[in-house]
């Protein structure tokens, strides 16, 4: 059939569907990727930071002592083991974590995706930092629910302004959240962390104003410098913390493999939903290849990787920006979030920007509502060092050209 006739059938549609058809695409800026540009837009992993070889040996072994079971529904022994994996790396972190309080999904971002189907009715409200990673802004807003912008500050999610909005709420009668959505560590796009204090308050006001704490924390063991928080989940008492993760950043985004760590109940909520197709094969490679101590091996050489990167990303910023243009200052992570001088719109500079040989993504893809035009996040993860120090001189030579010398009064 003629693909012209197919707008006949929008009826058909959810109505959700139909209130959001015409947002943009995930990867609609795809065009940005393929541009012949120094990549310091999307959080992709450094190629070679991929355990190719240790994959396919992974691969063969798990087939020499699985033979078919491996590829069988459910798989086998290694994808059976996956999950202890799993709560045996949470415990070293802090949280105390069973198998029966773990799920496995394709990611994160289905893990995002299970929590909203499990919690969120249309109408709902959901708070979500301003800014927040664009992705799972998609995902919120296909379950037609209100999204709330709250603010953020060097430490992370500004836990008084939550405290005020909240009572402000309640005292006006307007709707309270359901849920609050949070990347505590080297946030996406900020690549800030929230401060430990900051944790707790956001659990008492969880219990207080009874909403979930959706943490996402992808970046969490790609840290460069300092010592970590305790994980939201690792200092809940009230079961509200739901705590989502991937293997997308420590082994590769190919594996589409992550997880949720909740209460039991929710967990038996996760599986109900989700029953039907695992993909057991990736789970039980994941589990042989994580044996004997290689993934923990295989994060120090990330770090080091990306350690190296950030470093010539800071330095490049501070030698080539021109005054007035700021930046954070990750301990992990993958990103820098940039604000330019007054004048300056980072959406309307990107094809510029582009010609001048460095691409990025532009603050405003990150915000709920109006936001982020002065803003822009650059990506450390996937170009070499020596790329990001041209990319770097190139955004700056956009941004000159965008902002020219103001003439010396005679
Ligand atoms: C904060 C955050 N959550 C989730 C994801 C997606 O993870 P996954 O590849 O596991 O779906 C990303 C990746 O960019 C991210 O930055």
């Amino acid at each position: 059939m003629d693909g012209s006739d197919s707008d006949d059938l929008d009826h058909l549609f959810s109505e959700t569907v139909r209130e959001t058809k015409g947002g943009s695409v995930y990867g609609a800026w795809r065009s940005i990727r393929d541009a012949d540009a120094v990549p310091l837009s999307f959080g992709f992993p450094y190629p070679e930071s991929f355990p190719n070889d240790e994959l396919v040996s992974a691969a063969e072994s798990l087939f020499e002592y699985e033979g078919d079971c491996a590829l069988q529904y459910g798989g086998g022994e290694y994808a059976d083991a996956l999950p202890e994996v799993i709560a045996d790396r949470a415990r070293d972190r802090g949280i105390d974590c069973t198998t029966s309080q773990l799920h496995l999904t394709n990611g994160a971002t289905n893990a995002i995706d299970t929590v909203c189907q499990t919690f969120l009715d249309p109408g709902d409200t959901v708070f979500v930092e301003s800014p927040t990673f664009m992705g799972a802004l998609r995902l919120f807003r296909n379950y037609g629910v209100d999204i709330e912008g709250c603010e953020m500050d060097a430490d992370g999610l500004d836990v008084g302004a939550l405290a005020d909005e909240l009572a402000a709420r309640e005292a006006a009668g307007e709707p309270l959240p359901k849920l609050l959505y949070t990347i505590p560590n080297f946030h996406n796009p900020t690549g800030v962390t929230l401060s430990e204090g900051r944790r707790r308050r956001l659990l008492e006001l969880a219990e207080t104003y009874d909403f979930v704490v959706l943490e996402d924390d992808p970046y969490g063991q790609l840290r460069y410098d300092g010592s970590e928080p305790p994980p939201i989940r690792a200092l809940d008492r009230t079961g509200r913390a739901i705590r989502a993760n991937t293997f997308s950043k420590t082994v590769a985004p190919g594996v589409r493999t992550g997880w949720i760590i909740a209460e039991e109940s929710f967990v038996e909520q996760f599986e109900r939903i989700n029953a039907g197709g695992e993909p057991s094969y990736t789970r039980g490679l994941i589990a042989r290849y994580a044996e004997d101590g290689r993934l923990e091996r295989a994060i120090e050489e990330l770090c080091a990787g990306y350690r190296e990167r950030r470093d010539r990303m800071m330095e490049s910023l501070t030698e080539r920006m021109p005054a007035g243009t700021t930046w954070s200052d990750p301990d992990g992570g993958f990103f820098v979030w940039v604000e330019f001088p007054e004048g300056v719109d980072a959406e309307a500079m990107l094809p510029d920007a582009i010609d001048e040989g460095v691409t990025y993504l532009p603050g405003s893809f990150f915000y709920a509502d109006d936001g982020g035009t002065r803003h822009a996040r650059l990506s450390f993860s996937h170009a070499s060092p020596a790329e990001i120090d041209e990319g770097v001189a190139a955004l700056a030579a956009a941004v000159r050209a965008e902002t020219p010398p103001v003439e010396a009064d005679d």
